[in-house]
């Protein structure tokens, strides 16, 4: 069964009077349950491609299906549940709220989620020892690591139980070995929560070793599976 489909999407920026397309005509299929990457150059699209999937961002043209249900003609409250409940992101630069600790980042967004205050600091704790983080509750992001924010940011992004997390370059700004440590946590997610992955990432070797399937992207367009050349 397939949890996310697009059919012929595109999407252009105007800078002054010049159009930039940033993805052309993309068709992508991703069922329950796997885990995708998406490679593909500096300005190929990627991001641009998962905003639009997580709701953040609309095509000029096509459409994207979320469980066979077209985003386009969800209502602004459904289309805000979607982004809530349906979808978690997570990003290179972790985008946590600074003055906040690790237990108030996910609070904040179970209250969003409309969880009762009287459980929002268990269900916090338990996400928090879920990602290996159960030692750095009160800490704020300044005081920890690149990899521990990211671990902080993932429990985030599982907070409202989504079906689909999309990370967009994970481990851009971290070590080879935190960088093996996060993808592990995402291999797990996945393994054995069931939550579909669609990661972006510069790092085909490493997509091909972890996902069930690569997509490449270049100048907007996927480039086919069997052409190495990015
Ligand atoms: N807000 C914007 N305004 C104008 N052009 C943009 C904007 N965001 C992205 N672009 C352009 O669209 C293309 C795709 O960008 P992006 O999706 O961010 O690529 P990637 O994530 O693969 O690096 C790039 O050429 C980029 O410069
Ligand atoms: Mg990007």
């Amino acid at each position: 069964m397939e949890i996310i489909k697009t059919t012929n999407l595109s999407r252009k920026y105007l800078k002054g009077t010049i159009e930039i397309p940033a993805l052309s005509g993309i068709n992508i299929t991703i069922q329950h349950g796997e885990f995708v990457s998406i490679v593909g150059k500096s300005g190929s699209g990627k991001s641009t491609l998962l905003n639009i999937i997580g709701g953040l961002d609309k095509p000029d043209n096509g459409n994207i299906f979320y469980d066979g249900k077209d985003l386009a003609h969800f209502k602004r409250s459904e289309l805000a549940f979607y982004r809530c409940h349906e979808v978690g992101m997570i990003f290179q630069s972790f985008n946590l709220i600074h003055h906040l600790t690790a237990v108030g980042n996910i609070s904040l967004a179970l209250t969003f989620g409309g969880l009762p205050k009287k459980l929002r600091v268990d269900t916090s704790y338990n996400l928090l020892k879920s990602v290996g983080m159960e030692h750095r509750l009160n800490h704020k992001p300044k005081e920890l690591s690149g990899g521990e924010m990211q671990r902080v940011a993932i429990a985030r992004a599982l907070a409202n139980n989504p079906k689909i997390l999309l990370a967009d370059e994970p481990t851009g700004n971290l070590d080879t070995t935190t960088s093996k440590e996060i993808i592990l946590l995402l291999q797990s997610l996945n393994k054995e929560k069931g939550v579909t992955i669609i990661m972006v990432t510069h790092d085909l070797e490493t997509a091909q070793k972890i996902s069930n399937r690569v997509i490449k992207l270049k100048d907007g367009q996927i480039i086919d599976g069997l052409n190495n050349e990015l």
